[in-house]
């Protein structure tokens, strides 16, 4: 049965579209509305995954659409919209640009979905994260931004690929910002338990590590003219359920913090509980002093990116 009844997905691009079909194959929600402003493209796309209902036997009315009206009545409005990174490029150079982007639909969603539960995907999601809350005035909780369950998704991959065990045996939590500077926690790190640091070598670790911080990165280097979004859906799809459902997951995601890690006025990737009401609470976990001080660096990184943000008109 659907748990919501609207889920908006604004932008139809690689990630939108494929988050799309993915939504509707889950019976989420009632209708799921595509959202572009490139003529054809959400209307296509919405009615290409539409065509798909009878076989893969889904209810989800699918619809694609060019107005922000369009936000109206929805319950979780997921914001995949702006430009994607090329091959040299870093998250952050496409911050003022998806700022710009990102401003109106923040607006829209302010005036037609008040009471929605906002995910930001946009990059540098971090500081997209924090600008989409402050512009749309929603409470802290009720916007939220996908990174460590798609970094986490990155590790638990690669570390099942190093040891031939099942990837949703691999549990881990990448904290940090999603960039460079992100932060897999090995200390809590297991295979159903038991703890990695048993069963790699640092070295081996050491590239796992290297290879999740550039994970993105690497896809991006493959396709040349795009950057991932089969991974990337499956995460926000993770999220939008834990949402939908109010499944209350304990999952690393981009939260406002409010003090927590000692920390105020920045939005950051740390372990949450994730249901019906957004973030509804921050977990803060132990880290030994190494990973806090990677954990103090990503911090830095992410404050940088926000002083160019605090340049730009709200
Ligand atoms: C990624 O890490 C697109 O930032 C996204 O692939």
């Amino acid at each position: 049965m659907a748990a919501l009844e609207k889920i908006t997905v604004l932008g139809a691009g690689n990630v939108g579209g494929s988050l799309a079909q993915r939504l509707a194959e889950m019976d989420l929600a009632k209708e799921v509305v595509l959202l572009d402003i490139i003529d054809g493209l959400p209307q296509g796309k919405a009615l290409d995954i539409q065509e798909s209902a009878p076989i893969i036997g889904f209810s989800t009315k699918v619809t694609g659409s060019l107005s922000l009206e369009a936000i109206r009545g929805s319950d979780l409005v997921i914001e995949t919209a702006g430009l994607a990174r090329k091959p040299g490029m870093s998250r952050s150079d496409l911050l003022t640009k998806n700022a710009d982007i990102l401003r109106g639909h923040a607006v829209a969603v302010k005036s037609f979905a008040p009471n929605s539960v906002v995910l930001v995907v946009t990059n540098p999601v971090d500081v997209m994260t924090y600008w989409f809350r402050r512009v749309s005035g929603l409470p802290p909780a009720r916007v939220f931004g996908e990174s460590g369950t798609l970094d986490t998704a990155r590790f638990r991959t690669f570390v099942a690929m190093e040891l031939g065990v099942a990837p949703r045996d691999v549990t881990s939590f990448v904290l940090g910002t999603h960039g460079d500077t992100m932060v897999p926690v090995l200390s809590l790190s297991s295979v159903s338990g038991v703890p990695l640091t048993r069963l790699l070598s640092a070295d081996k670790l050491a590239a796992i590590v290297k290879r999740t911080q550039q994970g993105g990165g690497e896809i991006v280097n493959l396709l040349k003219t795009g950057s991932a979004f089969y991974a990337p859906s499956a995460s926000q799809a993770e999220l939008a359920r834990a949402v939908g459902r109010d499944e209350k997951r304990v999952l690393p995601v981009t939260a406002h913090l409010q003090g927590e890690y000692g920390l105020t006025d920045l939005c950051f990737g740390v372990p949450a509980l994730v249901g019906r009401a957004g973030v509804e609470k921050i977990l803060e976990v132990d880290l030994t002093p190494t990973e806090r001080a990677a954990f103090d660096a990503s911090v830095k990184a992410v404050r940088e990116d926000l002083q160019v943000l605090a340049a730009l008109p709200v």
